[in-house]
């Protein structure tokens, strides 16, 4: 796959995303800053909550959002996700039921999320911290019969769209789930526990 240079523009991107509290782009589109709310730097340094509204996202986008100065992915998954994500690779996956506690107690499932429609969870590989790529509806040229995932071109780790690793590959854990929730209005707030609310 051709994929380290972007992937290199999109860490790049990402760096100077930091001055900024959101940074949104879809799978090879280079898309503006979204606006979002804005806590202050010192805030944001201590780890200030980072809200983002997902209510126009597209099926199947991803959207990057920074948050502690690393990249959480945020998906609306597709019902073609959904489904594939029930009807199941998990014989393929490492930690298919999350027992590893990579993720807040309420992500422990089978979707690892609040909700079945939004996967939100870090940007960052489990193995060197290499930032995976989205591979929609091509995954399948990766790993047979399971066409939705995350890519790591730096030494090959796959995960499902739960952020679920397969097996053999370097990656020893699930992506990270950071703790958040959904506002009253419908945003997400990343950095607060649903829990905490
Ligand atoms: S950093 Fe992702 S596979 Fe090594």
């Amino acid at each position: 796959m051709s994929s380290a240079p972007e992937n290199n523009g999109r860490r790049r991107f990402l760096t100077l995303a930091t001055a900024v509290v959101g940074g949104v782009g879809t799978v090879g589109v280079a898309v503006p800053f979204i606006k979002s709310w804005n806590p202050s730097e010192k805030a944001k340094a201590a780890g200030a909550p980072v809200e983002y509204d997902v209510s126009k996202m597209a099926p199947g986008q991803l959207v990057r959002v920074q948050w502690r100065g690393k990249p959480v992915y945020v998906v609306r998954r597709t019902k073609e996700v959904l489904a594939e994500l029930e009807n199941g690779h998990n014989d393929q996956l490492k930690d298919p039921t999350s027992t590893e506690p990579q993720q807040p107690e309420f992500a422990a499932n089978p979707h690892r999320s609040l909700k079945p429609e939004y996967l939100v969870a870090l940007g960052v590989c489990t193995h060197l911290g290499c930032a995976p790529t989205y591979r929609a509806n091509d995954f399948n040229e990766i790993v047979e019969g399971v066409a939705n995932g995350f890519y790591c071109p730096c030494h090959g780790s796959k995960f499902d769209m739960a952020g679920r690793v397969f097996q053999n590959v370097p990656a020893p854990t699930n992506l990270v789930i950071p703790p958040y929730m959904f506002t009253a209005s419908g945003s997400l707030l990343i950095g607060v526990d649903k829990g905490d609310a």
